[in-house]
């Protein structure tokens, strides 16, 4: 799928109204302002008074601020929206920004379902509008060195990542029925796609809730994952795990049949392997930062970035397989996970051009795959 390109330059650069001004919408607000390719005309929150404070905790107060994101958008000629809302508004928030002719760059997860994150893509391809999802650890410049090294590693048999913390959140999280999975793991499954450039094939989890834990749900989880290619990638770890915590990356291994590279998450990767394997030029972009100068850059050139909301919904998908395999017992297909979804995003779709997107679909596995509905420009 080609999306529309939007012209920005060092003199102009591109205008954002931002959506959400909670605890991370604060951080993309201090970014945006921060940053050279971008800057902020208007800030949304469904509590005009969170907005207001944002901006003016920011050193901003004059930024417009409005309740409806889209509405503040025409109001004030943003060019594309930032959407940091919780999850079950990233899809009314992106899909009304998309149809209104915005481009879009979202918080993860993609959206609260792997059926809604499918309409998204839809509206994606309906609008012509590039909706791109900010995983934000793939711009971590040691995860792209772990991922350099992993590539020089010749056949990879195994990757774990081990993930121990003992945090006391207060709120949805502690009330959540699976805290880790659901609010935690999306990061480091997405991150193993991209060090591993491989797709999840099917999965088989186990939840559970340590005596002594604070969460209502599940607050330990290990998945073993099979990826196309057979590499098998393993997460374990838990939200209330005190003592000798593991990075907020995790703690990663992979293992591969010239040696293995290791990284603790927080300081450069190390490789222990056999030969003369080169060392990886750092990457360039980091953080959410990073996120938004691959955005923008996309909207100059035109060039599919990573994080399209097609190629991002298989890390949801490797959610929503591991919480239907932590309920059945059973190792589970993530291709099941996807036929079920696009059932449901047929059944639920409301917008009739979106629904037609979905309906055109020859196959989910491969639309996603190939970044957009075959055929199409
Ligand atoms: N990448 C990361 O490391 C990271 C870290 C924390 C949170 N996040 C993600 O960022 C998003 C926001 O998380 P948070 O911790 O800031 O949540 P939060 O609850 O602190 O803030 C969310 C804000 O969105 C506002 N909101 C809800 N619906 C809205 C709508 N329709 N229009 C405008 N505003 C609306 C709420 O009023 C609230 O102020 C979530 O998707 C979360 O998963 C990512």
């Amino acid at each position: 799928m080609t999306f529309r390109t939007v012209r920005s330059t060092a003199d102009e650069p591109l205008r954002v109204v931002l959506a959400g001004a909670g605890s991370m919408g604060r951080a993309w607000l201090a970014t945006v302002i921060a940053s050279a390719e971008a800057e902020v005309v208007g800030v949304a929150d469904l509590d005009p008074a969170v907005a207001r404070a944002a901006a003016a905790a920011a050193g901003r107060p004059e930024v417009p601020v409005g309740t409806d994101a889209v509405a503040l958008a025409r109001r004030t000629g943003a060019q594309a929206l930032i959407n940091v809302t919780v999850p079950e508004a990233h899809h009314p928030v992106t899909t009304a920004a998309l149809l209104a002719g915005l481009p879009v760059l979202g918080e993860k997860p993609v959206a609260e379902d792997v059926s809604r994150a499918l309409s998204l893509a839809a509206a994606a391809e309906l609008t012509g509008e590039l909706f791109m999802v900010s995983q934000s650890r793939r711009w971590n410049p040691q995860l792209s060195a772990l991922r350099a090294m992993t590539g020089q590693l010749g056949a990879i048999g195994g990757v774990t990542t081990e993930f121990f913390r003992s945090e006391r959140f207060g709120g949805f999280r502690e009330q959540m029925r699976h805290p880790l999975l659901v609010d935690m793991a999306i990061h480091a499954f997405d991150a193993a796609r991209f060090l591993l450039g491989a797709e999840p094939v099917s999965v088989y989890c186990q939840t559970y809730n340590p005596s002594w834990s604070w969460y209502a749900g599940d607050a330990n989880a290990t998945a073993v994952f099979e990826m196309d290619g057979g590499t098998r990638y393993v997460f374990t770890g838990s939200w209330c795990s005190p003592g000798a915590v593991t990075s907020w990356n995790g703690a990663w291994r992979v293992s591969g049949e010239r040696g293995t590279a290791l990284w603790n998450g927080d300081d450069e990767p190390v490789l222990d392997a056999q030969g003369d394997i080169g060392r990886p030029d750092p990457s360039p972009y980091s953080g959410i930062a990073g996120a938004l100068r691959v955005f923008v850059e996309a909207l100059r050139t035109g060039d599919r970035p990573s994080g399209e909301v097609h190629e991002n919904v298989m890390s949801l998908a490797m959610v929503e397989a591991a919480v239907r395999s932590a309920a059945s017992g059973r190792t589970e297909l993530v291709g099941d996970v996807l036929e079920s979804a696009y059932a449901r995003a047929l059944r639920d779709e409301e917008h009739a051009g979106v629904r037609r997107v979905l309906e055109g679909w020859p196959s989910v596995r491969d639309v996603l795959s190939g970044g957009g509905t075959p055929g199409l420009p």
